[in-house]
């Protein structure tokens, strides 16, 4: 056979590859969430989460300074709060001496130039384990906004470099942007999760918070996972109130949505493979049917190729160690 164009020439050796590989990823790229305990001396490995641990905040530091060793620049943080100090107003939230704003302090005081982002929604302190204040059977949004500013503002207190909210209230990053810059705020960023998808990859997570809601379900808040222009319609409004960061999440069921918002927005797109994305892997690898190094390669990868510029993941600490 005579061709013209032989797409293989560009396949036929690692050298070859790499040189025309499009999507590279580098240590930057990913945000490492961390789970945080009250105590010392612990770290709870979680069940739905092979390899993953909850720690307590001395353990936190150093894992976060080790982490800043290997090019990872940003953890997202997240906190078991104690049942006896969960309520239906949040109000641990806020408290200055809670274990999130304790937690932001001791990273931003070990590692200062670590980006420390925060988890903001009301589930982890809810006695419902809803997102936000349960009246009726119903979130109610509007409250619910009030009490995401002032948890806001504590942790851009604390330290915090960018908040994240994650609860899918309406109208919460313009109360949040307009709370900070009341409280002269100017520097703290907001990373939105613009297009929360109501999705059952949450399960490990919930576990390792205990924070899964105690009625229903987050259907009537999050996203309904049948819907893409509404993913642009979030994404295009957080940006309007003030969103630096818009996110997509789950990433693997939505790579399609990730790749859209991308084509339009102006702002960085982080994606989160969420728990029960890191439960799926690790499952299969277990059980000898993936090769777990592959799969994490292969899923961050189309990741990034799907638009994603950064990338929250469990697999943060794996996947630099494969780059090297
Ligand atoms: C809480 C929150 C959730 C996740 C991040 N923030 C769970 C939920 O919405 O129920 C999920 C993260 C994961 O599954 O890895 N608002």
């Amino acid at each position: 056979m005579i061709l013209q164009r032989r797409n293989s020439i560009l396949r036929q050796s690692h050298a070859i590859r790499s040189m025309v590989a499009e999507t590279v990823l580098k240590p930057a790229d990913f945000l490492a969430p961390l789970f945080i305990d009250e105590g010392e001396n612990i770290a709870t490995e979680i069940a739905s989460m092979p390899g993953y641990y909850r720690r307590s905040i001395d353990l936190t530091v150093k894992e976060v300074k080790e982490l800043w060793s290997t090019g990872i620049r940003s953890v997202l943080l997240f906190i078991k709060c104690k049942d006896e100090w969960k309520d239906n107003t949040g109000k641990e939230a806020w408290n200055k001496n809670g274990l999130m704003q304790r937690s932001i302090k001791a990273i931003k005081d070990a590692v200062p130039e670590m980006v420390v982002m925060t988890d903001v929604a009301l589930d982890p302190y809810s006695s419902y384990g809803h997102d936000g204040i349960v009246k009726d059977n119903e979130i109610v949004n509007d409250e619910t906004v009030e009490a995401l500013v002032k948890m806001s503002i504590s942790h851009a207190t604390a330290g915090a470099d960018f908040v994240a909210p994650s609860d899918m209230m309406d109208g919460r990053i313009g109360a949040i942007r307009n709370g900070l810059e009341e409280n002269g705020f100017t520097r703290t960023g907001i990373m939105s999760y613009s297009a929360k998808y109501a999705s059952c990859f949450y399960g490990p997570f919930r576990d390792a918070l205990d924070s899964a809601p105690g009625f229903g379900d987050k259907k009537t808040y999050q996203m309904d996972y049948a819907n893409r222009t509404e993913a642009i319609k979030e994404t295009l409004m957080d940006i309007e109130e003030g969103a630096d960061i818009v996110m997509i999440k789950p990433a693997m069921a939505y790579l399609d949505i990730i790749r859209e918002i991308k084509n339009i927005v102006e702002v960085p797109v982080s994606a989160y493979q969420v728990s029960g994305e890191y439960a799926m892997i690790k499952a299969a690898a277990k059980m000898g049917w993936l090769n777990e190094e592959k799969a994490v390669l292969e899923s961050l990868t189309s990741i990034k190729r799907a638009g994603a510029d950064l990338i929250a993941t469990y697999f943060a600490k794996d996947i630099i160690r494969l780059l090297e």
